[in-house]
């Protein structure tokens, strides 16, 4: 959520930080802006928009130096106009400020400010930095912007620079990453890695409360109480091809085409030649821990939430661990009670959601285990946690999360088979149960296959406004999913329902206008699921219906069938996903919406 990148160096700043800024478009795109100390003067451009209008600016007026910093927005506080887009200055224009997360006494430090004269010129919580810095700089800027923080109270990641100091960039971060990247005489200061992976995999995490100062030949990490913090540099394992759409038109087709690889990635070395244990590394200094744990709380946001719900049926199925599942946002604030032997599991796939990280933070207050679900390696979740199962997916940039899911089911999965085995030692049902994922790579494979199918689908319903998606079991966390899908990318109004409520309520909404999504796959439950299609039929609804191969049955009742593979219950959701991601995906290409950057949402919900 918004998007920082500086960079010191020799080459031309106003490129690098141009094709840095791009890369992380994806975390905020209603207004961009660059700033750099050009013949010792500051100078900025802003713009409402892509970061593309950003450029057009530039390219009428190139910048000519060798550092600066950029940002691209997602408004918070104050509407994207040119104003509130950042940098931010303070009075004299000396100092530029760019900046992510929430100053929450920037009322307070405003009237204060403008007590002493300081004159804002937008509706913004960075302003005030800006300001503030400047009160304290007379020729240092770190000592200005540790001064400055120490009055905030809030969340940032901040980068700095001054015509008073000039030659340095200061960054400072508290609950917002930011990451240091060290190339060839040349460093950047990013909240994302994406952005420097052009230039260099080496870099360093900053911590909340410390301070780094770049300058074209040197980087410093210090405390914001000015004591000298010693950094380990850390290799990304990412690399350039993982950040690009490569052929694909949008970067969600491209990460729903790489699920069957994201899976194998995820399994590699976990479930080496379908034979117990599974090995994950990341759990290995906590077994005593969970083999002692009675209770399991997971705690999750959107799509991770709804990966979390698949978690909680596979766990209490496959492990015998009761499992209650909790938004993050409702957790940290309702004193939830943590017990001696409570387990508590974080999923993200960003490893920054705020509220995510909050709950986490709070948990381990009172005492619980954190064990994270986490794609981004390094991210300030997968940091904090006491243990934890990375994804190996690679980045995921489209806004509207797809490959992290089927591999946060998978983790899952695996995590229930490891607490299963350390449990029993043995259970003769498992080498069955490893075999079964295993194949779900290539079944992925055969969906993908038949996505002109669903694109054809999707053409006669795209001018639908509203949608529902049922399910039940294991599947009914995946109606959840699919309806999200629909809503944030095509704007068309979907709500997922377990099927056997649809009677309680929702019912009314159906006629022939309301197409209905059911998961119809062969299992316990699948009499029942055909007895809520009938419902739906006998009030005229229109029924996708998600079916098993083989089952003719269904074609009867179902105006529209889409076959995924067999597969054992417990798995069936990384299947049935599929075709409602690549629904969503086709109904909001033929809408004309931008399914990367769906209006009002960015990536990585950084803010509460
Ligand atoms: C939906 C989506 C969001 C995220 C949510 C949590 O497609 O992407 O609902 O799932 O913001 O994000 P992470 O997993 O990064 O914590």
């Amino acid at each position: 959520m918004c998007g920082i990148v500086g960079y010191i160096g020799n080459k031309e700043a106003g490129k690098v930080l141009l094709d840095g800024i791009k890369r992380l478009e994806y975390r905020g795109y209603d207004s961009s802006g660059i700033a750099c100390i050009e013949n010792g003067t500051l100078r900025y451009e802003k713009a409402i928009g892509e970061v593309v209008e950003l450029e057009h600016k530039l390219n009428t007026n190139p910048i000519i130096a060798n550092m600066g910093i950029v940002h691209t927005r997602w408004a918070t506080h104050g509407a994207p106009t040119v104003e509130n887009a950042h940098p931010h200055m303070d009075c004299r224009c000396e100092i530029a400020v760019v900046h992510n997360g929430i100053i929450e006494n920037y009322d307070y430090l405003t009237s204060y400010l403008e007590k002493r004269g300081h004159i804002f010129k937008s509706q913004t919580d960075t302003e005030v930095l800006a300001h503030l810095i400047e009160e304290n700089l007379t020729n240092n800027l770190e000592e200005a912007v540790m001064s400055a923080v120490k009055m905030i109270e809030g969340t940032y990641g901040i980068a700095v620079i001054s015509t008073k100091d000039p030659g340095k960039i200061v960054a400072a971060r508290k609950g917002s990453p930011l990451i240091i990247g060290i190339g060839d005489n040349e460093y950047f200061i990013t909240s994302d890695v994406s952005a420097t992976l052009e230039h260099t995999r080496n870099v360093i995490y900053l911590d909340d409360l410390e301070v780094a100062i770049i300058t074209p030949d040197n980087y410093e990490t210090k405390t914001i109480e000015n004591i000298t913090s010693l950094k380990k540099i850390e290799e990304v394992l990412w690399n350039m091809d993982m950040i690009e759409k490569s052929g694909f038109q949008h970067f969600m087709l491209k990460e729903i085409h790489e699920q069957p690889q994201a899976l194998q990635n995820l399994m590699r070395g976990r479930v080496d030649g379908g034979k117990a244990p599974i090995k994950l590394g990341g759990l290995s200094h906590c077994e005593k821990d969970l083999l002692a744990v009675k209770r399991i709380v997971v705690i999750a946001c959107g799509t991770s939430w709804h990966a979390g719900l698949v978690g909680e049926y596979m766990l209490e199925e496959l492990a015998r661990i009761p499992v209650e599942v909790e938004y993050a946002s409702e957790f940290r604030y309702r004193n939830p009670i943590i017990e001696k032997d409570t387990l508590v599991m974080a999923i993200s796939q960003s490893g920054e959601t705020a509220d995510t990280l909050a709950a986490m933070r709070e948990a381990k207050n009172k005492g619980a285990k954190v064990l994270a679900i986490c794609n981004v390696v390094g991210s300030s979740i997968a940091r904090e946690a006491d243990a934890g199962i990375y994804l190996h997916i690679g980045p995921e940039i489209g806004v509207a999360s797809t490959k992290a899911f089927t591999a946060q089911v998978a983790a899952f999965y695996l995590f229930a088979l490891h607490i299963l085995l350390l449990r029993h030692k043995t259970d003769p049902k498992v080498p069955e149960m490893i075999t079964a994922i295993n194949s779900i790579p290539g079944k992925i494979q055969k969906i993908l296959d038949r996505e002109e199918e669903i694109r054809e689908m999707a053409d006669a319903y795209k001018d639908k406004n509203h949608a529902l998606y049922l399910g039940r079991g294991f599947n009914y966390p995946v109606a959840l999913e699919g309806a999200l899908k629909l809503k944030e990318i095509s704007y068309i109004h979907a709500q997922g329902y377990p099927a056997a409520e649809m009677k309680h309520g929702p019912i009314a909404l159906i006629d022939e206008n309301m197409p209905v999504i059911v998961i119809a796959t062969k299992d316990a439950t699948y009499g029942k699921i055909l007895n809520n299609i009938e419902e739906v039929k006998s009030r005229k609804g229109r029924v996708i219906a998600i079916a098993t191969e083989g089952d003719e049955q269904i074609q009867g009742k179902a105006d529209h069938v889409v076959y995924i593979p067999d597969a054992p219950a417990v798995l069936t959701p990384l299947l049935s996903v599929i075709p409602l991601q690549l629904l969503a995906y086709h109904m909001a290409v033929m809408r004309g919406c931008n399914v990367d950057k769906p209006r009002n949402l960015a990536k990585s919900v950084t803010v509460e």
